[in-house]
């Protein structure tokens, strides 16, 4: 049996400074969910409440709603606030001192820590507040010239079709979107999208690990394989992708990536990363300009100014409770619990469509809900005013629904209630 000695060393050893940042009843939490679920696979951890019981604890979040938005935002667990709010408060004290010579430099841990989940070098990880912050130094960092081809699809984010918009309108380069059916049909359908788009003149691809739209896994790694060997770069989204299923930067093969911290990994709001292979960072302008001494140091991209410590230090210690519950049991639970929700609905009636793939390793917690004869926006608002569920209505030009999105803080009652009120209206409508 785990000793909690273990336990803890185990966290140490996988390289987090548990000791300065992970509160006692943080790790007591933890530790008792572990000797819950013994040796048990993922998929049988998912179903056990007392396991997750311990998991929602660590949160102290508002139950008045039923937060089924965990795609915008995600609320950090207490004792990662509190180390937040800790190191604000010493910042304040005296900040020159405080937060430029003790806090800062601590940021050299958190790269650390961050590149070993990802599984790159730390000289290749950046930090960043966003993930738009990190996509947009990907999107306006490399050069292009006039008559230069982009591929994108239409279901990448909306703020960065926005700067590639801006980059056609400043620069004259073209911008190719492609579109593709929600579910897809396969991953190579998708994938054969992207290439039929592709031109001699194609310099870039950028494209969502995840989409924030159906929550769609796409097939990056194919998409790498096809594009490498022709020259042309591909950039990865993955805003709703790192520590929300599994996955590592050689699974993907990825020369950039940028992801979010605030949504899966549950850190600080203000929290995100920006991955750059080594080779290509000279390459890479960054969006703050930085001396030309910095062209192949990654930390040309945090030459942003006077910025918080607080928040980026407290990174670690959401890494570590991400590690503390393990990104199998993770992605495990929040299937589960977008397993019990839609399968449920889908049975309930045929006027219920799920654009996200079920029963299958492209999907994850994300899920989008259309019924025929609703109008999504109607039920949305009835679901969020009459009942207090927060949801995302999402208004694609090709698809229309509900986002419906748990997280590991998420009840089963929670759940349960949200597929008692969407049967309700199935059955009798909204009014
Ligand atoms: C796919 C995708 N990319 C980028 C972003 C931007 O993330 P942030 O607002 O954290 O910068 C989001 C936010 O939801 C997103 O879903």
């Amino acid at each position: 049996m785990t000793s909690r000695r273990s336990f803890v060393s185990g966290l140490a050893a996988a390289g987090l400074g548990t000791s300065a940042v992970f509160r006692d009843s943080a790790i007591s939490s933890l530790f008792r969910a572990n000797l819950i679920a013994g040796d048990r696979s993922p998929d049988q951890v998912a179903e056990d409440e007392n396991y997750w019981s311990q998991i929602q604890r660590a949160f102290d979040v508002d139950r008045t709603m039923i937060n089924l938005n965990n795609g915008g935002i995600s609320p950090t667990p207490s004792h990662v606030l509190e180390q937040m709010i800790r190191d604000l408060r010493f910042t304040n004290e005296l900040p020159v001192e405080h937060m430029w010579r003790v806090l800062e430099p601590r940021i050299e841990s958190v790269r650390r820590d961050l590149a070993r989940e990802f599984g790159c070098d730390p000289e290749e990880m950046a930090i960043t507040r966003n993930a738009s912050e990190a996509n947009e130094i990907m999107i306006l960092g490399l050069d292009l010239k006039r008559g230069d081809e982009v591929v994108i699809s239409n279901q990448n984010y909306g703020r960065m079709i926005t700067t590639w918009e801006q980059r056609v309108r400043r620069e004259g380069i073209i911008l190719r979107q492609v579109s593709f059916k929600v579910p897809p049909p396969s991953q190579k359908y998708i994938l054969e999208q992207f290439k039929a788009a592709v031109t001699p003149a194609t310099r870039i691809i950028e494209v969502t690990h995840i989409t924030n739209l159906t929550g769609q896994i796409m097939p990056i790694r194919e998409l790498v394989e096809f594009a490498r060997p022709r020259g042309i770069e591909v950039l990865v989204d993955g805003a709703h992708a790192f520590a929300h299923f599994p996955f590592t930067r050689d699974d993907l093969q990825a020369d950039y990536y940028g992801t979010s911290l605030h949504k899966w990994l549950l850190a600080p709001i203000g929290t995100g990363f920006l991955y750059v292979r080594k080779d290509k960072q000279k390459k890479l302008w960054p969006l703050m300009p930085a001396a030309a001494t910095q062209d192949n140091d990654i930390r040309k991209y945090e030459e942003i100014g006077t910025h918080p410590a607080a928040n980026h230090n407290a990174i670690s210690a959401a890494l570590a409770f991400h590690r503390g519950i393990g990104a199998d049991r993770k992605i495990a639970r929040l299937r589960y619990l977008r397993d019990r929700w839609a399968k449920r609905l889908i049975k309930e009636s045929p006027r219920v469509k799920i654009l996200t793939p079920l029963d299958s390793k492209y999907s994850g917690a994300i899920a989008l809900i259309s019924v025929d004869g609703l109008d999504f926006g109607k039920l949305g608002t009835w679901l969020m005013t009459n009942h207090r569920i927060v949801n995302t209505p999402i208004s694609h030009p090709e698809f229309t629904g509900l986002r419906i999105t748990p997280n590991v803080y998420t009840t089963v009652d929670e759940i349960d209630l949200f597929a008692d009120k969407m049967t309700h209206a199935i059955r009798k409508g909204i009014t």
